[in-house]
């Protein structure tokens, strides 16, 4: 039977479906398996599901002979090195759809906690600084009406939208190619991405990590933003240049940040965003509810049970290593 490494334990009904196929392996831990225990894992191992955490690179692929699948249990793959897969004809797969909704739900109440700073006003409660009803008391932004700029108007990006529009929000977006069939389905207006920073309220952050976005917010962005601006970013952490976004929250160049994403993670303790009170910061619990991770769990057990069974996994993400693989 063919073995399968899984670097966590995910919900029960992805194992059952792996189990049907492969004699499987769960980490049990609750920090991910130090590298050295990753790496003599996967030496007989014919699928690998690894998370986020885990990273899948040319060094692992070299001690991994049989291996067929990485499927990983997130739809983000910055984690995982797709061209060194593919040039060992390795399929690479992720979970994307599953957890749209999800994550833009929690997207959308950053936006809604920083505007309206719930959770300095909770601290505050909680502090027993409420003396009365103040009208000048923790006072923050208006999100109904305001204008948000989408970067990256992919899955997620286009279900903030579509939220957004609740909020009868102006909604601009950027990203790599013009979508017209959603500017006229959700009445977003294209913009470049200086134009955006120019013009939003709040901006929300749902592009990839890539060589091309790592630091796409940096000093000079935050330059171009209102300084009414809040960010949002629920992507990767390091899209963002935490230090200039420091820097930018500390002297009032932008407002506030709602983060559910940092660089690294966790945030070491003398990470400066840890001090300020317009900052909130979350452990990356954007597709964090429980039916959510169910459906990431069978999607990704799916993904690797199908290529153990020499089929086409349905979300691929490097069609070249399946041709690869059938030459
Ligand atoms: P998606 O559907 O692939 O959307 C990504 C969008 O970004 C696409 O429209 C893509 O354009 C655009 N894009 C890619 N590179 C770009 C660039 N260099 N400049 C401008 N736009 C670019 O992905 P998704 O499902 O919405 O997920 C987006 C990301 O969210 C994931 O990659 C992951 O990192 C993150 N995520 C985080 C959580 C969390 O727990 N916080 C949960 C889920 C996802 P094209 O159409 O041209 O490719
Ligand atoms: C893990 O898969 C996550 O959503 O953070
Ligand atoms: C979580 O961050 C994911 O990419 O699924």
């Amino acid at each position: 039977m063919p073995k399968a490494f899984v670097t966590r334990r995910i919900p029960e009904p992805g194992l059952a479906i792996l189990r049907e196929v492969a004699e499987v392996k769960v980490w049990e831990e609750e920090l991910p398996p130090p590298r050295e225990v990753l790496l003599k894992e996967v030496a007989d191992c014919d699928a690998l599901v690894p998370l986020l955490t885990d990273r899948v690179d040319g060094e692992l692929l070299d001690r991994a002979p049989h291996l067929k699948v990485v499927a990983n249990y997130a739809v983000g793959y910055d984690n995982i090195d797709v061209p060194a897969c593919t040039a060992r004809g390795v399929l690479v797969t992720n979970t994307p759809g599953v957890l749209t909704e999800t994550t833009a739900d929690l997207a959308f109440a950053l936006i809604l906690a920083t505007a309206r700073r719930l959770v300095e006003a909770d601290k505050f409660l909680r502090a027993g600084k409420w003396k009365t009803w103040g009208p000048m008391l923790l006072l923050g932004q208006d999100v109904y009406g305001a204008t948000l700029g989408l970067v990256g108007l992919g899955r997620i990006g286009a279900a903030v939208a579509r939220r957004a529009r609740g909020f009868n929000m102006k909604i601009l977006y950027y990203s790599r190619h013009r979508q017209e069939a959603l500017e006229k389905e959700l009445g977003v207006e294209y913009v470049s991405f200086d134009e955006l920073l120019r013009r939003s309220d709040f901006i929300s952050i749902h592009v990839p990590l890539t060589a091309e976005t790592r630091h796409l917010f940096n000093a000079e962005a935050f330059a171009k933003m209102k300084p009414t601006a809040v960010l949002v970013n629920t992507a990767r952490g390091p899209i963002v240049d935490e230090a200039a976004l420091y820097a930018a929250l500390k002297t009032g160049r932008i407002a506030a940040a709602g983060l559910d994403v940092m660089d690294p993670e966790p945030p070491r303790p003398d990470n400066p965003l840890l001090t300020l009170d317009n900052a909130i910061l979350l452990p990356h619990i954007g597709s964090a509810s429980i039916a959510t991770r169910t459906r990431m769990a069978t999607m990704a057990a799916e993904n690797a049970a199908a290529v153990l069974r020499g089929e086409l996994p349905p979300n691929l993400v490097n069609p070249e290593a399946w041709e690869k693989r059938r030459r």
